[in-house]
């Protein structure tokens, strides 16, 4: 049995494989809406009952909110093993008005499919789901061995999944992850990406009086929360773009030459970056290009802001209460603990009097780069040429995959982080989309990397 025909095989059942993503896009999955829990389990069991069908032992494994699908087969010794590594859960569709169509009945337009998850990530991972289908049901085998792991807390930024990967390192003892959930550079420029940024996500809330008070009566004489809140903000970043908390860049790995260089050489003007955006212009920390600071800088952004009157028309209230969700991106070798205490520190030094506040923490992770020249990169560099007909180039991203460092620090494993989407996909956003002639060659650079990889030999057994 060749590639040839399991190529014959992708070709024949494309229509197929559209029809059964789109039937697990119908699946609203959204992990932080409880509404949606039946709905986040039917995903998970749609994954489960597809890898049965094509052949692989698959279970759904409970945990405290939404369970994890395992599945494995490795029936050939003496050949690497890989763990695929996915999410079917999404992030919420609201708000909803700007949606063209709703956000899970999966529509055409343009070659493009559109629905919440399209791309983040239910149709990049079931590109892998449906090369295990093609390999297994052409030549009855898979050329090396294969672990699946698709969870449905990615979104949420759950603590299930480390507790799992955490406490069965042998179950997922691999030589590689393989996880599509990134971009590719550009439209026809694959690529393959080496570092994902961190997170330190936190909720800062701030205190004034017992209750909202008649902003005349009460105004001048009263610590404002919100007006504090908004001190305590602009102070985090300089007009330069630095970050002001003390010891912020101390752990922060420097960018090396060789690295500008390779960054600096790849197609990108800044100038339809910012056209296409709608900005008027480009800002970030000074001295650095926007790719680096989007790749390998660490930034802060309030996420959310809430305190005061909402409602339309005026309303001459002093609030008692006014919030920010705030988040570090990191960089390597910054650790989320020591960033929780220098942010601490700093609100502690620049809060005005009169208000109280507390600190609530969502989520932390810190950033991963991995090896650019191992075999395992090697191999998905040949796969994806052949699959989308053109080398990938080597980037950096600015979002995060949290569990891309247990993996690391848990497994003792490099990811292999092979991004099928576009950057204008709109992921988290109305109107996601994942490009379908994109999904397909996805699905026949997985086939060729199972192949890639059998070429190698397995790490344990050198
Ligand atoms: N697929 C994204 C991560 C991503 C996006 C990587 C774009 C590279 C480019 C992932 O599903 C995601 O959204 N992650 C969250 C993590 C958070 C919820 C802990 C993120 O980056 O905001
Ligand atoms: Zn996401």
């Amino acid at each position: 049995m060749s590639i040839e025909q399991v190529e014959a095989y992708l070709e024949k059942r494309r229509r197929d494989f559209e029809d059964r993503l789109k039937e697990l896009l119908r699946i609203p999955s959204v992990s932080a809406q409880p509404d949606h829990d039946e709905d986040t389990r039917r995903a998970a069991l749609f994954v489960r009952d597809d890898l049965r069908a094509s052949g692989i032992a698959a279970e759904l494994i409970e945990t405290k909110r939404h369970p994890i699908v395992y599945g494995e087969k490795l029936d050939s010794p003496g050949r690497p093993t890989i763990l695929i590594y996915g999410h079917y859960d999404v992030q919420p569709a609201e708000p909803l008005e700007p949606w063209l169509s709703p956000p899970f009945e999966p529509t055409e337009r343009d070659g493009n499919l559109y629905a919440r998850g399209a791309t983040d990530d239910k149709g990049q991972m079931f590109t892998h789901l449906k090369a295990i289908e093609a390999w297994l049901k052409t030549t009855g085998g898979l050329p090396i061995n294969v672990k699946v792991l698709i969870e449905g807390e990615e979104e949420i930024g759950g603590e299930n999944l480390e507790e799992f990967v955490s406490k069965n390192p042998q179950k997922l003892a691999c030589d590689y992850v393989v996880v599509s959930d990134t971009s590719q550079f550009a439209p026809g420029a694959p690529a393959i990406t080496y570092g994902l940024k961190g997170l330190a996500y936190y909720e800062l809330i701030v205190h004034g009086a017992r209750s909202d008070l008649h902003s005349g009566m009460y105004g001048g004489a009263v610590a404002n929360p919100c007006n504090a809140l908004s001190v305590i903000l602009a102070s985090l970043k300089g007009s330069d773009g630095r970050i002001l908390i003390d010891g912020f860049y101390d752990a922060v790995r420097p960018l090396a030459d060789w690295e500008r260089a390779q960054f600096a050489a790849l197609p990108f003007s800044e100038e339809v970056f910012r056209a296409s955006l709608g900005v008027t212009e480009l800002v970030g920390e000074a001295g650095y290009t926007t790719i680096e600071r989007k790749w390998a800088r660490p930034t802060c952004d309030v996420n959310g802001l809430y305190g005061g009157y909402q409602g339309p028309g005026p309303k001459t209230v002093l609030p008692c209460k006014a919030g920010a969700k705030l988040s570090f991106r990191l960089v390597p070798d910054q650790d989320p603990s020591t960033i929780r205490e220098l942010f601490q520190n700093h609100v502690r030094k620049v809060c005005p009097p009169g208000v109280t506040y507390e600190i609530i923490d969502h989520s932390g992770a810190a950033a991963v780069l991995v090896s650019v020249d191992s075999p395992g990169v090697k191999a998905a560099s040949r796969a994806i040429e052949a699959g989308f007909g053109k080398a990938p180039v080597f980037i950096r991203e600015g979002g995060s995959i949290p569990v891309v460092g247990l993996f690391k620090t848990k497994l003792g494993v490099d990811t292999l982080l092979l991004g099928w989407g576009q950057n204008d996909d709109n992921l988290h956003g109305p109107n996601e989309k994942f490009n379908l002639a994109d999904f397909h060659r996805g699905i026949r650079a997985s086939v060729h990397l199972f192949a890639e990889l059998a070429k190698d030999r397995p790490e344990s057994a050198r």
